[in-house]
């Protein structure tokens, strides 16, 4: 049986300085990206908006963000960096890395591995998807992670899993709180010292590095090999016909052609 929580919870598992010194609890909201964007100027810096349930939650391209109530985390972080607009990639790549080292923290053998650029994959499957998106300077980090569900629906029961479903008790209170210090450290160590500092360890979390992949892009299908990271965050792609390119939106879909997702 999952242990359900409360506001009280969440706020009492939270040992944070700046990230999550602010929570607004949602019982139930359209996304919690859409509503930090509306009022990012409402709120300081660190600020996270966390609901239990979304009933428009977006996934990246448009998709649509699975809810299933009580179960699983749907939140966003405000940052106000002080920095250059294009990083919102390597931001990213940046959380991705964090969530990874904070859910070792709950179980160490298990292999937890990032498709680049930002989704958490378990198994050849997904359990962590991120939404970054800019308003003006204000970076709003969408996460949501599948902690608790037992079951998905069938257009995605073959890509998605849970920690539950993995064999991870835990509940949804205490991977929010490892996430956010995980998070908030890196978040700084960041702004000192950029994304090479990074990019080794998030290397070695990757997934799809030196993998046959397909890339979307609109309607456009490419097949070809991610054979590097750039330092930037980019990819580095060579396709069917050895031809070389550089992959710099995150707006594009890459999919493994050998088993994961
Ligand atoms: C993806 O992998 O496509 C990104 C998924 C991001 C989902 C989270 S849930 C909390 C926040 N609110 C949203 O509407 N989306 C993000």
């Amino acid at each position: 049986m999952t242990k359900d929580y409360n506001e009280i919870d969440l706020k009492n598992n939270i040992k944070t300085k700046i990230i999550g010194n602010n929570i607004i609890f949602f019982d139930e909201i359209t996304s919690t990206n859409d509503y930090l964007k509306e009022n990012v100027y409402n709120f300081p810096e660190g600020s996270v908006v966390f609901a239990k349930s979304q009933t428009k939650g977006r996934g990246r391209r448009g998709d649509i963000w699975e809810n299933s109530p009580n179960n699983n985390i749907f939140m966003s972080l405000l940052l106000k960096p002080d920095i250059q607009l294009d990083s919102l990639l390597r931001i990213s790549l940046v959380c991705s890395l964090s969530i990874v080292k904070a859910l070792k923290k709950i179980s160490n053998n298990t292999d937890f591995q990032i498709k680049w650029p930002n989704d958490i994959i378990v198994n050849e499957k997904k359990i962590c998807g991120i939404l970054a998106e800019f308003v003006d300077d204000n970076l709003v980090i969408g996460i949501g992670m599948n902690v608790n569900s037992d079951s998905f629906p069938e257009s995605i029961r073959n890509k998605a899993t849970s920690l539950k479903m993995e064999g991870i008790e835990t509940s949804v209170p205490n991977v929010t709180s490892l996430i956010l210090k995980q998070v908030e450290q890196d978040y700084f160590t960041y702004l000192e010292n950029g994304f090479l500092f990074f990019i080794e360890e998030y290397k070695k979390y990757c997934c799809n590095l030196n993998k046959k992949v397909k890339i979307t892009t609109g309607s456009t299908e490419k097949f070809g090999e991610i054979i590097a990271i750039n330092q930037d965050g980019t990819l580095l792609f060579k396709d069917e016909n050895n031809e070389t390119s550089i992959i710099y939106s995150n707006e594009v879909s890459v999919r493994g052609l050998d088993g994961y997702v």
